[in-house]
């Protein structure tokens, strides 16, 4: 039994969507979130820049004593995953391998899309993963670099003539190549479920990166016997890079249910 807590990252506000998959998957487990809100979005940027963002990421996250690190990001997974498992000795989880092993059990006529952040789909890590995995396997992969600036600033909603607007300009495409799964490479994403699933229609399964990686984490901490005491509820900690009142305004809606914590601004310059 190991009570320590677990860290969680992502550049903002979607790694969130990953909380919410753990506070159902793992509920027992103490949770500590950092969301570099004062430097999202990381999709459009450089592997360097990103590297460099997500080392800082990691220090901060280890200024407490962790027992894993589950990479709530996809941009950060794609372009960094192996050097910061590389770099660190504890267990680094991320969210691409889980989301294509579920993409893969879902997908029927083996024609998979797969959107993300620029960054995800310019590294090519879900096509070489999802190959691997299955060598027959077809990859269709579009970049969506408008979807994390419009969702961080609460445009996810039906209805909403922006989102949808661009949801349809990027999605309609994709539709048109008669894909059956749709992996959410970025977690982000899990928002824009409805619109997504409106444009794509029925015949399109939807498969979002944050909950898939959460049952990683479980099966990996009940592998190396990690696993806190499965009677008691863990807390979870909130901090961020930028205001944290912005943060804590739209976290209820990621997490579907009321922030039971406020959240703790924090410099990650000096980290
Ligand atoms: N949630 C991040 C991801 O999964 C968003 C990346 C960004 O900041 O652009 O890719």
């Amino acid at each position: 039994m190991d009570m320590r807590p677990i860290g969680v990252f992502d550049s903002g506000l979607g790694g969130l969507t990953a909380v919410h998959s753990l506070w159902k998957i793992l509920p027992e487990e103490n949770l500590i979130y950092f969301g570099d809100t004062a430097r999202v979005p990381y999709g459009g940027r450089s592997k360097e820049t990103i590297l460099k963002y997500a080392r800082q990421d990691v220090r901060f996250l280890r200024s407490f004593d962790l027992k894993a690190i589950l990479i709530a990001c996809g941009t950060v997974t794609t372009t960094s995953l192996d050097t910061l498992q590389t770099e660190n000795d504890l267990p680094i989880v991320g969210v691409v391998e889980p989301t294509c092993r579920r993409a893969l059990l879902v997908t029927k006529t083996k024609k998979v899309g797969m959107i993300a952040t620029l960054a995800s789909v310019r590294s090519g890590a879900y096509e070489a993963t999802l190959r691997r995995l299955d060598p027959t396997v077809e990859v269709i992969c579009k970049p969506c670099p408008l979807f994390v600036p419009l969702v961080e600033n609460g445009r996810f909603r039906r209805g909403d003539i922006v989102i949808e607007t661009v949801a349809r300009e990027y999605l309609e495409p994709l539709k048109e190549t008669g894909i059956d799964t749709l992996i959410l490479g970025c977690t982000h994403y899990p928002l824009l479920t409805e619109i997504i699933g409106d444009i794509m229609g029925p015949g399109v399964t939807l498969v979002s990166a944050g909950e898939e990686s959460a049952f990683e984490l479980k099966r990996m901490l009940k592998a190396r016997n990690l696993r806190a005491d499965e009677d008691r509820q863990g807390e979870s900690e909130f901090y961020v890079s930028d205001r944290a009142e912005d943060f804590e305004n739209i976290a209820s809606v990621f997490l579907q249910e009321n922030l039971r914590h406020t959240a703790r601004r924090i410099d990650i310059d000096k980290y």
